[in-house]
């Protein structure tokens, strides 16, 4: 430990890669630093570039005294391993890093794990070898432990001194090469994620950050070889209190490290693997960690320069790390072939202009060339901003993992609702809809709601000389957007169940059972029951029992506030009484009743015609809002129209008007030598679609009449002798409209 001046100061760090551009853009950005070197630094870090190389420690000692350095903080392990802490400090400069001795905790991987038993932190079952001589007693080790192992080279390995081999026959070859690099260490394998735990130390004190988490296996999916690090984010979302594992694992060891004459100061990094039985230490490491800085350092709020000063003058514990309340997400962009000896990226794209939101750090050429990083309140927007970046500098035949973070995602979720889909919600609908489906169920419903099936009594059809079964599926379409927009739930729910009436109705059926579809983003109770009591009023108007339905939560499939309406319908009706009729013969009339609106037809149209408007507007010739207008619920035309179906053959056939309009719907009940001729303007045009007409001047009118009902919702073909007659029998306005002519199967718009 060493006293650091006050005031402003010339400071050195030591490293060339991402991790001491971080350091040296933190550096950078503090009032205590006066002048910036970096030795070697490389062509984008920040500083006045000195050509040392990191683990040239006279060299490095020597420009430090030469230029009165007043701090130096260090990167690599190599060049504390090589003990440059202990020679600055004996030039009496302060620096951030421990002395050789206290770096043992890094550079010995045997000294570690003899430390952890001592210290007794949870730790996988392990045991060293030192030399040649002992591969035989490493090989009966490994094969009296009875499980997978990892192997790690005792010494410095650059990042590439452990391996995790797949299988027997690659974990002996593993075992036999490492013996010719020296000293030894196998460990069990552990499994879980794994999780860095760093904090900065002062010799006594041991102050964390929050936990990061590092990809350190070369491809997505957490697979391939080890390396030094693919990305990392902080915080990770870790199921532990981080101060709690800095007293398991941190401090127990900076409490011993002093006790034993080889004070810490500097950053101790902690690798954890969080276990079904707990963390478990795999290693230390005594600075920061590359990829971990580029994530953690940018979300430190503290003046940098002063948090390390305190850690050189022993002073931490009267200095609180502040954090900024953001996530940040790197991700490494590597040589082609790395890591093996590669090939430089070459240049790379142009960073966008600095931002607060996205950092680029320069690395070693050949090798993780550079770290993008993104910043931001969430973990979403980090990972998309840093992706961002990666991608614009990046070149072509770059190497950068796409799933940076993968995990923290999911270990976000605590429950299946915050995967968006919430359970206790969906029973909370149910509980609400329940009354409203009840109200439509008669004598034939066996079984109530939350069987697997609906269960119908048929026997009231038993009557029926030859009952045919009429189905209808349909959807509402677009139509819920508006709706979902307006908050009128209610009336996708009537749309649905009198659409698909309607479309049994035409063949002459009426309504048994409905089953209906409800599918959002995510349930609202109060918003499915208000569906479920739109599709119970129609129902209930209609004496269609509501028989079931099936509500689905469906995040990510459905945009945020948005859901959808289907069923399926039912009907029955007398064989020798389906409809249409086939004497439907030219010279027979066509009569139209109107339609609501238009129903649940053309919204695709009508929602880009419109977009601009907002929903409270009441453009002329309406006579309420836009959004009212197009909020009508569908008609139904079975109350209208049973009467007159019950003299058979006063209506020869039925048209329900719904996608394709007139121009396609009325043909579906003509013979092959007929078609129909419709007089335009022959009934009155409702408001909205005379508005329609002014505003789609571009679309040609066979368009419109094929998008939209266009005021007409069905239409009746009747025997021209029989049309007074059908008229007085239908309560509800009538327009003839036109007549069937020879043809073929077509519709005349006259
Ligand atoms: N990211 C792993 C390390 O720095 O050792």
């Amino acid at each position: 430990m060493s006293n650091v001046a006050h005031g402003a100061l010339d400071i050195l760090v030591v490293g060339g890669g991402a991790r001491e551009h971080a350091l040296a853009w933190a550096v950078r950005r503090s009032p205590r630093c006066s002048q910036l070197y970096v030795a070697p630094g490389n062509d984008a870090t920040p500083g006045t570039r000195v050509d040392i190389a990191a683990d040239n420690i006279e060299a490095l000692t020597a420009f430090a005294i030469d230029h009165a350095i007043g701090l130096v903080i260090v990167g690599p392990e190599i060049a504390l391993a090589a003990g440059l802490a202990d020679e600055l400090a004996l030039g009496g400069i302060p620096v951030f890093g421990p002395t050789r001795a206290a770096a043992e905790l890094e550079w010995s991987k045997s000294f570690t794990r003899r430390i952890a038993a001592e210290l007794n932190l949870a730790s996988p079952a392990w045991a060293t070898f030192d030399s040649h001589a002992d591969i035989d007693a490493a090989l009966g080790w490994w094969r009296a432990l009875g499980d997978k192992i990892v192997v790690k080279q005792a010494g410095l390995a650059g990042g590439k001194g452990v391996v995790v081999p797949l299988d027997d026959v690659s974990c002996e070859a593993t075992i036999r090469s490492f013996f010719t690099t020296g000293a030894v260490v196998l460990e069990q394998r552990l499994r879980g994620p794994e999780c860095s735990l760093l904090a900065f130390c002062d010799g006594t004190t041991a102050r964390p950050l929050p936990f990061a988490q590092d990809h350190k296996r070369l491809s997505e999916g957490d697979t391939g070889p080890n390396t030094g690090g693919m990305g990392a984010y902080a915080p990770a979302p870790v199921p532990y209190d981080v101060d709690a594992l800095t007293a398991q694992f941190i401090q127990p060891v900076v409490d011993h490290m002093r006790s034993i004459g080889r004070p810490f100061v500097g950053m101790l990094y902690a690798g954890l693997m969080l276990t079904a039985d707990g963390p478990k230490l795999l290693e230390f490491n005594c600075r920061f960690g590359d990829p971990e800085a580029q994530v953690l350092i940018p979300l430190i709020s503290n003046d940098f320069v002063e948090l390390i000063v305190s850690c050189c003058d022993g002073t931490l514990a009267e200095t609180p790390i502040v954090m900024r309340n953001a996530t940040a997400i790197g991700v490494v962009i590597a040589a082609r072939n790395y890591p093996s000896s590669g090939v430089p990226l070459g240049v790379a794209g142009v960073p966008p202009a600095a931002n607060d939101r996205q950092l680029l750090f320069r690395g070693s050429p050949a090798g993780r060339e550079y770290t993008a990083v993104g910043i931001a309140p969430t973990l979403h927007e980090a990972r998309a901003a840093a992706y961002e970046l990666a991608a614009a500098v990046a070149p072509a035949h770059a190497r950068y993992r796409r799933d940076i973070g993968w995990r923290a995602h999911g270990a976000m979720l605590s429950s299946y609702a915050a995967a968006g889909v919430d359970i206790d919600e969906g029973t909370r609908a149910v509980d609400q809809l329940k009354t409203s489906v009840e109200k439509t169920h008669t004598s034939s419903v066996l079984g109530g709601i939350g069987a697997f099936g609906g269960t119908f009594d048929l026997t009231e059809i038993m009557g029926m000389q030859q009952p045919v079964l009429v189905a209808s599926t349909d959807g509402v379409g677009t139509k819920v957007e508006l709706a979902a927009r307006a908050g009128r739930y209610d009336v996708p729910g009537q749309d649905i169940v009198n659409h698909c009436i309607n479309d049994v109705l035409v063949q002459g059926a009426r309504p048994l059972f409905f089953l209906d579809y409800f599918a959002s983003s995510s349930i609202r109770a109060e918003q499915v029951a208000a569906v479920v009591n739109g599709m119970s009023i129609a129902c209930a108007a209609s004496g269609c029992v509501l028989l079931g339905g099936e509500t689905a939560e469906m995040p990510g499939v459905y945009m945020p506030g948005a859901f959808d309406v289907a069923g399926t319908l039912v009907g029955v009706v007398e064989r020798a009484r389906l409809l249409p009729l086939s004497t439907i013969t030219p010279g027979d009339v066509l009569l139209g009743l109107g339609s609501s609106g238009p129903h649940t037809n053309g919204y695709s149209l009508l929602r880009k015609l419109f977009d601009w408007l907002p929903l409270d507007a009441r453009p002329e010739p309406l006579d309420c809002t836009i959004g009212e207008a197009l909020l009508v619920p569908h008609r139904s035309y079975l109350n209208a129209l049973w009467g007159a179906l019950g003299d058979h053959g006063l209506i020869k056939g039925l048209a329900h008007i719904t996608g394709g309009g007139l121009l396609d719907n009325v043909p579906r009940i003509l013979p092959s030598n007929c078609d129909a001729s419709i007089t335009l303007g022959s009934w009155p045009m409702p408001a909205l679609f005379q508005l329609v007409t002014e505003v789609a001047t571009g679309l040609p009118i066979d368009e419109l009449y094929r998008t939209l009902n266009m005021g007409i919702g069905m239409v009746i073909v009747v025997d021209a002798e029989r049309v007074a007659e059908l008229q007085a029998a239908i309560a509800d306005p009538t327009w003839i409209i036109g007549s069937i002519v020879e043809g073929t199967k077509r519709v005349q718009l006259t």
